[in-house]
């Protein structure tokens, strides 16, 4: 295939693939648009490959595939940059709250004083659940895991709130994305007071995102919970740098439930279901039991070589990604938090904290992850901060979720207005048997 320059429109660069395909000695050639986005690769435009060719692409886990038009995130995976409607995660991370993040990723400009107050109006009245929800979490066993709660009752929110699923209705759609931001750190926090049997606190208007949560996370009816500052600080970043990241697989997995027209709490139940996975959301909750697991600095040269054995289904979790090909931004961010959080809470050298950074030394002078690009990516170091925290292991990638949530809804909102979008319906390669006949059960 070759591209071949035409004069055309300045969108499309009037570029062009030509794919020539010989078969029993027949030559055909075709040509297929190239088109250019704002920034990143350009874009071969094969939508008509199939009609026009006969012949399907083949591209597992979409390493080369663009499934979609986006404005919202962008991630240059040489450089390590993140970027947000154009502006770059350390500035968002530095000078933003959460909401502020969420009104960027939803709107596509960071909100002004007016819009901020008005937005963060909008989510906090929708904090509280339905009071029947409560009911949800006796279902389930008390050891049950946060994510299996988090699965089941956001799923089932779409029972409750009839008057925001219809998809055709702007309004509704609305409503839908504050109540689903709104409600994420409520039903995450009473995941985890299930858990450890203490009773539900409701989430406080006066409070801010992160403080809410930590709120309804830790306070006690016997005490009156004083929220740290240093605390919410970094909840804040950690919720920021955790909001978006281009079509990562639960982003796609709610890009292809919604693509169906389900309802928008179906969907980001699908998202979360997604995200659990150890080699995606679940990592960071992973990199603390492998930190646990390794125990001592002098385990760690065992655990590299386990790593790098094909034949050894061990990964050093937290490390590698599958853009980031030198280091992820969100992880130097989190380092830096790290070093803050664990000195203010004066927490000694955290040994966890201790034990990662001579990992993160010597993997990333080792030449296996040298060839192979592996580096921290944001699930390395957001464990060890929560952990200092006080957040419970099980609760870690819960966070992300709450946190994920405002890139979701804001993905599936940009789909659902998306005027070329479709139900998603992949194809695949067959490898399967001939058609063959039926043979009866006495004749077998
Ligand atoms: C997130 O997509 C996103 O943007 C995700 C995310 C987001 O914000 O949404 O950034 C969040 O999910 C971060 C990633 C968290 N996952 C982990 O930390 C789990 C450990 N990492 C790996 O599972 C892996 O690196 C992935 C899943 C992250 C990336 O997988 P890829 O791109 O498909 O790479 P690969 O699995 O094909 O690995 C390439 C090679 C392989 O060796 P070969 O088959 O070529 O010989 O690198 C090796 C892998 O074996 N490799 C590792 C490794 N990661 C990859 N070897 C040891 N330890 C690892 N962590």
């Amino acid at each position: 295939m070759s591209s071949h320059n035409k004069s055309s429109s300045l969108s499309h660069q009037g570029q062009v693939a030509k794919l020539t395909l010989s078969k029993n000695g027949i030559e055909q050639s075709f040509e297929f648009p190239i088109l250019s986005g704002t920034l990143g690769p350009d874009v071969l435009d094969i939508r008509e490959l199939y009609t026009q060719t006969g012949y399907l692409t083949y591209d597992p886990g979409f390493t080369s595939t663009a499934s979609c038009e986006s404005a919202i995130t962008f991630v240059d995976g040489e450089k390590g940059l993140l970027l947000h409607r154009g502006y770059t995660i350390q500035e968002l991370a530095t000078h933003c709250d959460f909401l502020e993040v969420a009104y960027l990723l939803l709107y596509g400009e960071i909100p002004n004083q007016s819009q901020k107050i008005d937005f963060e109006q909008n989510i906090i009245t929708h904090t509280m659940l339905h009071e029947q929800l409560i009911n949800f979490y006796q279902g389930f066993r008390r050891d049950a895991h946060p994510m299996a709660i988090m699965v089941g009752v956001v799923g089932a929110l779409s029972s409750f709130y009839h008057d925001s699923l219809d998809l055709k209705d702007p309004e509704q759609r609305e409503l839908a994305s504050y109540r689903l931001i709104a409600k994420m750190p409520s039903i995450a926090a009473m995941a985890y007071k299930y858990s450890v049997g203490q009773p539900f606190v409701y989430p406080r208007n006066n409070l801010r995102y992160a403080e809410n949560f930590l709120h309804m996370m830790f306070a006690l009816p016997s005490y009156d919970y004083q929220i740290n500052k240093t605390i919410a600080q970094a909840i804040n970043k950690i919720f920021i740098l955790h909001a978006d990241h281009e079509q990562n697989a639960s982003t796609s997995t709610v890009r292809l439930a919604g693509s169906s027209a389900a309802n928008p709490f179906a969907c980001i139940a699908s998202g979360i279901a997604s995200l659990w996975g150890p080699a995606h959301g679940g990592a960071n909750e992973a990199v603390l039991n492998m930190l646990k697991e390794i125990g001592t600095k002098d385990q760690i040269p065992e655990y590299l070589k386990r790593a790098k054995d094909r034949n050894d289904s061990f990964r050093l979790m937290g490390f590698g990604h599958r853009v980031y090909k030198n280091f992820d931004p969100r992880a130097v961010v989190l380092k830096e938090s790290c070093h803050q959080v664990l000195d203010a809470l004066g927490v000694k050298k955290d040994p966890l904290f201790d034990l990662a950074m001579e990992l993160e030394k010597i993997a990333l002078q080792d030449e296996y992850f040298i060839e192979k690009k592996l580096f921290p990516n944001v699930d390395f170091y957001s464990g060890i901060i929560l952990q200092a925290i006080g957040i419970p292991v099980s609760m870690f990638t819960v966070l992300f979720a709450v946190a994920r949530t405002v890139g979701w809804v804001s993905q599936w909102r940009e789909m659902i207005g998306d005027p070329v979008q479709k139900i998603g319906r992949p194809r695949q390669r067959y490898i399967g048997s001939m058609q063959r006949p039926f043979i009866a059960l006495k004749e077998r």
